[in-house]
Formats: structure tokens, C-alpha cells, sequence
């Protein structure tokens, strides 16, 4: 049990040290646990499903490093590669053999990347996708979704609510010129009538639309496919370029992007988390037309010390080949299915009135006995968090780890046991009885 005070005893201390020497206790405002009752947790180790904090408790683990770990914490596929790789130079500083290795793999595996380009998170992916955008059309605005998180470079914070700083916006509006600001028009997720009627008005200045086709950052949104497709025409209709971020969805829900699964074709696209094999890394790609924006061909720059650098390179190729066959995420999504189902015959056997929904490797909850599905993040917002809140600390205490904001999904991995998923089913059935 988490008491709060006798098992978390080293996270406490540690967090206070942290606080002293890191602004605000944390390197990303998710990490200060402000939206659940769990005290902060830091992380000692974690392998496969299972993280365990410094005092030594154990978790089944549904956060997998907020989407990278699709293969668990550590695969031995990929820590063996790193291990060789470190021996062999961590950083060149020109290029290496396996850019050309990881490169080839997402070109082949998306259909409408010619070319691509690698960053080290995927905020840079997406500010320099926007910048490519830009180039081309010789315009300014972008168009993106309430909710939608994309990193934080400046124009992408506007609207970015995170529930981590919901208490205190104004930390996602310092710093950032007006100029930037009033340059991101803001539409609703789901809503095509919206962003036909923003078009109407903006769409000869508009460089852009970015947006998640499984919108991953207000719980998990599944997308009318008639929405995406409205989006596709308008940008169409008006010379916009459409930009899919996949960061989190990429590779996450089938061995590729979510575009191809669904029949609306981006022309650039986003990635990150999955790609990198657990290392940090981001990554842009599209239309060679569009891509030749970017470096000596174009006049976009976009580059990094660590761009491309071997270490997340192996990484990256050790995982996606362990996922391309298909077999390992499909296996995955079946559990995530079998997991959503359990879950609504017991809710419903022992009268708890929520639901879930899911798409690929991921789900959420929904805490509000009023909605069947949550499509935009005004449905997220209108959740039960004070409900949530104690939820995640019960869970906590009893062993089982959700990212500690309702706005994170439920991340699923490759190496997640019919057993753990039922473990968790029926933990949530007897906590959330003792709550409501
Ligand atoms: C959809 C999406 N895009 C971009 C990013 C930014 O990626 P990174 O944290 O690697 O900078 C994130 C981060 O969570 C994300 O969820």
C-alpha cells in the first residue's frame, strides 16, 4: 500500500531534492502528479510491464514512458543493440549507416512518405513540418484542434490545454509573442461544419491544419473518418498542406501510420516515441514536393546535433523490425479489445455507469455516466476528474499505474499479460464500487 507517507518515503525525498535543483520539480509539468490524489512517484527501474519507484514498489505499468515503450520497458531486442552500439560511438556528427536503415523502414511503411527527416523529439518534428508548410504555401496560419497537444514550440501551445497546468493557463501563454499566438486559428476536434466555416473565412492565409487522426491527448478521440476526410477537402479546396501527427499513433496501432488505415492521406506526417525504440527521437516526412523545402534544396532549415545520431537509430530499426511483422501489435490489439470488453460487462454487472473506448494499443475511460463516447475535448472536460483523481490513487496503492491526468490514454504494450489486464479489470471494478 502507498500510504503516502511510509512506502513513498525515498519519492518524497527525492522530489524535494529534485525541487530544490529543477524549476518547479520537474523537467514536464505531467510528472508533478497535480491532477490525482497519488503523491509524486519517481521512477527507480522498470523492465517489460512493470516499473518500480525508488521505494521499491512494484506497478503494472500503463503509461510505457507516455507511448514510446509499444515492446515493454527495455526489450532485450533493443538493449542488446544498444549495447553494441554504444561500444561503437554514441554521436559522429556525420552521417551513419543506420539513418539510412530507419529512414528506409518508415518510407516503405507509409504510403505517402518519399522522404523523411530525423529530430530528436517530436516538438521539433512538428514545428519544422509547420515550417515546411509554411514555405510552401507562402502563408501564415495554422489550423489546429482544442485539446490537440503537439509539443511546445510556440505557435502549438495556443489551445494546448494540459491538464497538468490547468490550474495556472497563463504557463502556456508566457513567452510567447502575440504575433505567434493570433497566428494559430483553433477549431473542435470532430467538427467539420467548424473547420468548413474557419476555411471560409481564412482559407487563402491558412499554411496548414495539424491534428492527430487518433487524437491521443484528451483521453484517446477516435475520429469520424468523415472528419478527417472534410479536412483533406477543405485543405484541398483551399492550397493547404495537411499535417498528420502521428508521434504517439505511429507504428503504435499497426506497423505504419493510422492514414493508411483509415483512407485519408496526409501530405506531411509526424513521428516520434515508437520510432526511436525508446530513445528520444522525432521525425518529419511527406510529399517529396513538400520535403524539398527542408536543407540545400529548399530554403527551410531544420538540423541537430543529435539528428539522426546511431544510438536511437539501432534502437529504432531493432524495434520496428520486431514489429513489422504485424503479429505482436495485432496480438496487442486484441488485448486491448478483450480488456474494453471485460470492462463494460463488469461496469455494467456491478452497475458502475462508465465506459471505455479504444483504438490500436491504447484506450481511456470515460468517467461520465452521460456520454456513451467522447469525441471532442469538451466531452473530456465535462469528465468526472475529482473522480479520476481518487481513482488513480487507488490504483496506485493496489499495484497498477495510469498516467496520473485523465488526458493521457491507457497505454497497452506488446509484453502485457491476459493476466495483468484482468488484475486490472477487476481492481478498477472493486475500487471505482468503493468511490462512486
Ligand atoms: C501528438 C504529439 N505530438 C508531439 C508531441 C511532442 O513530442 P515530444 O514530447 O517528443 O517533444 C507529443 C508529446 O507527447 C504528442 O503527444
Amino acid at each position: 500500500m502507498l500510504d503516502g507517507s511510509k512506502k513513498l518515503q525515498c519519492s518524497r525525498k527525492i522530489s524535494e531534492k529534485i525541487s530544490e535543483v529543477i524549476t518547479s520539480g520537474a523537467n514536464s509539468p505531467g510528472r508533478l502528479f497535480r491532477d490525482v490524489e497519488t503523491p509524486i512517484i519517481i521512477a527507480d527501474k522498470a523492465k517489460g510491464s512493470i516499473i518500480q519507484d525508488v521505494d521499491g514498489n512494484e506497478y503494472i505499468d500503463y503509461m510505457m514512458g507516455l507511448g514510446p515503450n509499444i515492446l515493454g520497458h527495455s526489450p532485450d531486442i533493443v538493449s542488446s543493440t544498444l549495447e553494441s552500439q554504444i561500444k561503437n560511438g554514441a554521436v559522429f556528427g556525420i552521417n551513419c549507416k543506420y539513418e539510412y536503415e530507419l529512414a528506409s523502414r518508415l518510407v516503405n511503411a507509409v504510403s505517402h512518405v518519399d522522404e523523411i527527416r530525423f529530430t530528436c523529439s517530436g516538438t521539433e518534428a512538428v514545428m519544422t513540418a509547420i515550417r515546411v508548410a509554411r514555405a510552401y504555401t507562402n502563408r501564415p496560419y495554422i489550423l489546429k484542434f482544442r485539446g490537440g497537444y503537439h509539443g511546445h514550440s510556440d505557435g502549438l501551445l495556443t489551445h494546448a490545454t494540459k491538464s497538468a497546468v490547468r490550474n495556472n493557463p497563463l504557463s502556456m501563454r508566457d513567452g510567447i509573442a502575440d504575433v505567434v499566438r493570433n497566428a494559430t486559428l483553433m477549431s473542435r476536434y470532430n467538427d467539420e461544419t467548424m473547420v468548413c466555416e474557419i476555411f471560409k473565412e481564412n482559407g487563402a492565409n491558412i499554411a496548414a491544419v495539424i491534428v492527430e487522426p487518433v487524437a491521443t491527448n484528451m483521453g484517446l478521440i477516435l475520429p469520424d473518418v468523415s472528419f478527417l476526410g472534410a479536412l483533406r477537402k477543405c485543405c484541398d479546396e483551399a492550397g493547404a498542406v495537411l499535417i498528420f501527427d502521428e508521434v504517439v499513433s505511429g507504428f503504435r496501432c499497426s506497423y505504419g501510420a493510422v492514414s493508411d488505415e483509415l483512407g485519408v492521406i496526409p501530405d506531411l506526417t509526424t513521428f516520434g516515441k515508437v520510432i526511436g525504440g525508446g530513445l528520444p527521437v522525432g521525425a518529419y516526412g511527406g510529399r517529396r514536393e513538400l520535403m524539398k523545402q527542408v536543407g540545400t534544396n529548399g530554403g527551410v532549415f531544420q538540423g541537430g546535433s543529435f539528428a539522426g545520431n546511431p544510438l536511437t537509430m539501432v534502437a529504432g530499426v531493432a524495434a520496428l523490425d520486431e514489429l513489422s511483422s504485424g503479429h505482436l501489435l495485432d496480438n496487442t490489439k486484441l488485448l486491448v479489445e478483450y480488456f474494453c470488453q471485460r470492462t463494460r460487462e463488469k461496469f455494467e454487472a456491478y452497475g458502475i455507469p462508465f465506459g471505455i473506448q479504444s483504438y490500436g494499443t491504447m484506450a481511456t475511460y470515460i468517467f461520465n455516466s452521460d456520454m456513451k463516447s467522447l469525441r471532442n475535448f469538451d466531452d473530456v472536460e465535462l469528465q468526472n476528474s475529482d473522480l479520476f483523481a481518487k481513482f488513480h490513487r487507488r490504483m496506485a496503492e493496489r499495484g497498477v499505474l495510469f498516467a496520473p491526468t485523465i488526458e493521457e490514454p491507457i497505454f497497452f504494450s506488446t509484453v502485457h499479460t491476459k493476466e495483468q489486464i484482468d488484475l486490472t479489470v477487476d481492481l478498477s471494478v472493486e475500487i471505482l464500487s468503493s468511490i462512486i
